[in-house]
C-alpha cells in the first residue's frame, strides 16, 4: 500500500512514521507549502510537494494521511475520496458538520474509507474508563469531568474562524470520548474567550453538556498552557470515583475509589502508542476490507456537539440538540 500524507508539521512526521512502520506499506509522498519542511523527508528520498492537490493527483498513492491545520481537511478529504484513495484524516475532522457531512457522502459515493484520528479511542487510560463505566463499576454516573490543555503553539490555531480555537482543535477529543462512552448529549451550554472574536491567542473554552441518561458533562479546553500539554478525567458515580490524570500519571495509571476505598485499576504502560495503534488497526481495515471504527460517520456526532459548543458561545444561551 502507497500513501501519500498532507502536511510535514508535527502530526505529519508521527502519520509518517506510524505509516512507515507497518510490514507492506510505503509511505512514498509527503505535501507541504512551507518547503523548508520538506527537506528532512526529501533527503530521505521520498517525493515530496509543495501542491497537496498536485500530490493527490498525481503521485499514485493509495492512500492519503491529512495531518494539515483543521480549514483544509474537508478540501482535501473530498478531492483525494474523488479520485478513488481512502482517506485517513486528522481530527477534527472538518470546520463544520456541512464539510463534515461532504466529506461522509464523498466517501460513500467513491466506496473508499474515511477514518478520522480520535486518538483516545486507542489510548488505555479512556479505554479502561470507558469499560469501567459500562459494566457498570461506578453505578450510575452523575458526573464526568474532562480537561485537556495545550500550548497555542502553531500560529493558525489562533485563527478562530478558519480552525475553530479550543472548542474545535481540543473539545472535540472529549466529545467524541464522551458521546462514545456515555451516549448522545442532549444539551450544551458554553462560554468561551472566541466569543465575537476571529482570533484569540491562547483561546479557552469551558462546556456543560446533558447527556439523554442524565449524566452531566464539565469540559475544559485550554490553549493558553505554559507547561507540557495534560489531559484530565473525573467520573463521578454512585458506586465510586475513576480519576485520571496525564500529570500525575507515571505510565498509566487510573484510579478508581469506591466505598471500599482506593482501587488503582491499572498501572501499566500502554504498549503501543495511542497514534501506532489507532493508524494499524485503519490500516489493517483496509486490508481487510472492514470498515475502520473511527469512521467519517461516526465522527459527526462530535463536530455536531463541537459546533453546538460555538453556538452557545456565540449566544450566551444553552443549545438543545
Ligand atoms: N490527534 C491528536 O491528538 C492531534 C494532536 C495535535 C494536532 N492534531 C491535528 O493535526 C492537524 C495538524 O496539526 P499539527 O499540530 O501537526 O500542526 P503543525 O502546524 O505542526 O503542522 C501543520 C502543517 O501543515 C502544513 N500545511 C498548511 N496547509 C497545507 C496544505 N494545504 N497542504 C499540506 N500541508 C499544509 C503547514 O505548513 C504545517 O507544516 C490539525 O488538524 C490538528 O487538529 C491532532
Amino acid at each position: 500500500m502507497r500513501v501519500a500524507v498532507c502536511g510535514a508539521g508535527d502530526l505529519g512526521a508521527r502519520h509518517f512514521e506510524a505509516f512507515g512502520a507497518l510490514a507492506g506499506v510505503e509511505v512514498t509522498a509527503i505535501s507541504d507549502p512551507a518547503r523548508e519542511k520538506l527537506e528532512p523527508f526529501s533527503r530521505r528520498g521520498v517525493k515530496t510537494y509543495p501542491k497537496t492537490e498536485e500530490m493527490i493527483d498525481e503521485s499514485g498513492a493509495d492512500c492519503i494521511s491529512i495531518a494539515t491545520p483543521t480549514a483544509f481537511h474537508s478540501a482535501l478529504a473530498i478531492r483525494a475520496l474523488g479520485r478513488g484513495l481512502d482517506v485517513f484524516c486528522e481530527k477534527p475532522m472538518a470546520r463544520t458538520v456541512q464539510q463534515g457531512q461532504a466529506m461522509v457522502d464523498a466517501a460513500g459515493k467513491a466506496k473508499r474509507q474515511l477514518g478520522i484520528g480520535y486518538t483516545l479511542r486507542f489510548n488505555d487510560a479512556y479505554r479502561l474508563a470507558r469499560e469501567t463505566v459500562r459494566a457498570g463499576k461506578l453505578g450510575k454516573i452523575g458526573v464526568v469531568r474532562t480537561s485537556r490543555c495545550a500550548e497555542s503553539r502553531p500560529p493558525w490555531l489562533s485563527d478562530i474562524e478558519a480552525n475553530g480555537g479550543a472548542t474545535f482543535e481540543l473539545l472535540t477529543h472529549d466529545l467524541d470520548w464522551l458521546q462514545w462512552t456515555f451516549g448522545p448529549i442532549k444539551r450544551v451550554f458554553a462560554r468561551g474567550l472566541s466569543k465575537g472574536k476571529q482570533t484569540v491567542q491562547g483561546d479557552y473554552t469551558l462546556a456543560v453538556a446533558r447527556f439523554a441518561d442524565g449524566t452531566i458533562g464539565h469540559l475544559e479546553g485550554s490553549l493558553a498552557e505554559k507547561s507540557a500539554f495534560h489531559m484530565s478525567y473525573e467520573i463521578a458515580g454512585d458506586a465510586g470515583l475513576l480519576t485520571y490524570d496525564s500529570r500525575r500519571a507515571k505510565v498509566l495509571e487510573a484510579r478508581l475509589v469506591t466505598a471500599q476505598g482506593l482501587v488503582s485499576l491499572s498501572e501499566a504502560p500502554q504498549r503501543e502508542g495511542p497514534f501506532a495503534r489507532e493508524i494499524r488497526t485503519f490500516v489493517e481495515a483496509l486490508e481487510s476490507g472492514r470498515t475502520y471504527e473511527v469512521s467519517g460517520e461516526e465522527a459527526l456526532p462530535a463536530l455536531r456537539y463541537a459546533a453546538a459548543v460555538e453556538k452557545s458561545i456565540q449566544s450566551g444561551e444553552p443549545v438543545e440538540l
